[in-house]
């Protein structure tokens, strides 16, 4: 009877768990109709719609400024499974979140213009910005002025001035980096496979080089050996013991952010997975079909090597954005600031007043990772709800406080009242300053393993392999941005387990 009982509370819980699924579609998709924004309150210009700029609207409460929000994207990239759209794994949709169905559920209307900014102004509170899209009305460019800004527009792509990186490699930030590496895949396989290929050509042609062995570098490695083992090699079986995945690194380990035991796994784990790893291998030179590279032996001599490759896979970190570059070199303050716009502990653009900066391109002393942006975006969010908040209570007190002198008869009630409001604006005015919270960091690492530097009551657990695979699947699918998202990456994970990637080249 026990079970029975049992099975009918699963069954009861399911039906409610589905509902409960359905109800927040359907609210989704019948949002409540928005508010207009108050023309008399502040302009809150917000720059970018990536993770630092979408936290910060998540949690911001627009019924207090008039919210713009400007990015050449108009959505959000879920970026830690961007190496898995570059295989097929998953489809790239599936991690993009469009920031007008964001930006619907707010209460009162948001304001998003799809333009890139290319020069911010902080003496006449400007912003410069362009349409670059590809198709272009009559106006291009306009100024946007603010009255707080939020910069939040991420970091390019590093190529230290390295001669041949920008014509030839692929990065791999954008959802358009990962559509151009998936066709270029399978561009050298079928080239490869093509009549009468020389063995030499088939060679370079199959050869798979990154540059750059951070996360992203060993991530993108990993999927591409699954790619191969479970899908070309059985599709395309002719060129199979050719295929080579090549990852060089110039430090002299990969993941040097991550413990070093971790470290250890991953490169034993690359060795059976037969992906080479090239450490203390510096690129110099890139061209059309090679990669040249420095390498310093056990004795210490240097010694150029020369990678032929098909496809070249370019990750290595972030470089600053020339509307920053611009920026900083406006503000004295920012003149010995190298990798971003130097903020205070409460985000504030060192030497500027009424803009804030989060995510990549701000100097806040934390690693450039979604995780510090996030977080970011969060206190931003908070400290702005405050500030309205205080000045509301501020207006109220003001009010008051005035009215005092014209009821004589009511001093006593008033004058509780405004304790009664002194008292909540001092809770809200006691903002503390921003503080990361470390969670841990995940990786990819291909054959369905993964490693994990979790921190655990205070402490910092290192786990690696399959169950730590099953862990990072949980933890993605419990960060997305959305149900939608979520539904559609498990699809596409089962998808390819089921059917195997999709080798079409578009
Ligand atoms: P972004 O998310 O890059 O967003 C920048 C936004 O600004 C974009 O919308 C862009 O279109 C817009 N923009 C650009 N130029 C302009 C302009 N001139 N004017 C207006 N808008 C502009 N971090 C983790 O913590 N965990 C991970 O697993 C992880 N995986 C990653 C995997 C990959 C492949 C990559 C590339 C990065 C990964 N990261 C990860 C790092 C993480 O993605 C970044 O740290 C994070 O995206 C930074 O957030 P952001 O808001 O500063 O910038
Ligand atoms: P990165 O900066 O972490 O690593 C780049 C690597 O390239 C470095 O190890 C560097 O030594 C190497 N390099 C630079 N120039 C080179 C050259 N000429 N030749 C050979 N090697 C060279 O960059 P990555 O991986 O793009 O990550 C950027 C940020 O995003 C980091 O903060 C990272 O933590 C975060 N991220 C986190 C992920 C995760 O947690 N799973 C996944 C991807 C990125």
């Amino acid at each position: 009877r026990k079970l029975r009982w049992a099975w009918r509370l699963g069954y009861i819980s399911a039906i409610a768990g589905v509902a409960y699924l359905g109800y927040g579609v359907y609210l989704d998709r019948h949002p409540e109709p928005q508010v207009e924004p108050d023309p008399s309150k502040k302009t809150l210009v917000i720059l970018g719609t990536g993770w630092g700029s979408v936290s910060l609207l998540k949690r911001l409460d627009t019924e207090n400024y008039n919210v713009i929000v400007i990015s050449p994207r108009n959505y959000f990239l879920f970026t830690p499974l961007l190496p898995s759209c570059t295989t097929g794994t998953i489809e790239h949709r599936s991690i993009m979140e469009p920031v007008r169905t964001i930006l619907r559920q707010k209460k009162a209307s948001v304001k998003f213009y799809e333009a890139e900014a290319s020069s911010i102004d902080p003496e006449r509170k400007v912003v410069r910005i362009f349409d670059n899209s590809e198709i272009r009305g009559d106006i291009t460019e306009t100024e946007v002025p603010y009255d707080m800004l939020v910069i939040g527009v991420g970091a390019e792509n590093a190529t230290f001035g390295i001669p041949g990186v920008r014509e030839h490699s692929c990065f791999l930030k954008e959802i358009g980096d990962a559509q151009k590496i998936r066709k270029r895949i399978m561009d050298c396989v079928e080239t490869a496979a093509f009549k009468d290929q020389p063995p030499e050509e088939i060679d370079r042609l199959m050869h798979m080089v990154v540059v750059g062995g951070g996360p992203t570098g060993v991530e993108f490695a990993g999927e591409l050996q699954d790619f191969f083992q479970e899908d070309i090699k059985k599709l395309v079986p002719e060129i199979s013991d050719r295929f080579r995945v090549t990852l060089i690194e110039a430090l002299p380990s990969v993941l040097p952010s991550f413990s070093k035991q971790l470290i250890e796994y991953t490169e034993s784990t690359f060795k059976e997975e037969k992906i080479n790893i090239h450490t203390k291998t510096m690129v110099k030179k890139v061209t059309d079909k090679t990669v040249e590279a420095e390498v310093t032996g056990p004795d210490g001599k240097k010694e150029t090597v020369v990678f032929p490759y098909g496809l070249l896979v370019w990750a290595t970190g972030n470089a600053v954005r020339p509307v920053i570059k611009d920026l900083m070199s406006r503000i004295p303050a920012q003149k010995n600031s190298r990798r971003g716009l130097a903020v205070n502990e409460y985000l504030v653009v060192q030497g500027t007043r009424d803009i804030w900066a989060l995510g990549d391109c701000a100097v806040a002393g934390y690693a450039p990772t979604a995780q510090v942006a996030s977080q970011e975006g969060t206190f931003l969010a908070r400290l702005f709800n405050n500030m309205a908040k205080t000045e509301a209570l501020e207006e109220k007190i003001r009010e008051l406080s005035s009215s005092l002198n014209l009821q004589p008869g009511n001093s006593a009630e008033i004058s509780r009242e405004i304790a009664q409001y002194e008292r909540q604006l001092k809770r809200i005015k006691d903002v503390k300053p921003f503080q990361y919270s470390h969670q841990g960091s995940l990786a990819y690492i291909g054959s369905e393993k993964a490693v994990a530097d979790v921190t655990w009551f205070n402490g910092n657990v290192a786990a690696a392999g399959s169950l730590t695979f099953l862990f990072w699947r949980s933890a993605y699918i419990s960060m997305c941005f959305s149900t939608r998202n979520r539904l559609l990456v498990i699809n596409d994970w089962l998808k390819s387990k089921v059917f195997g990637r999709d080798l079409s080249r578009e």
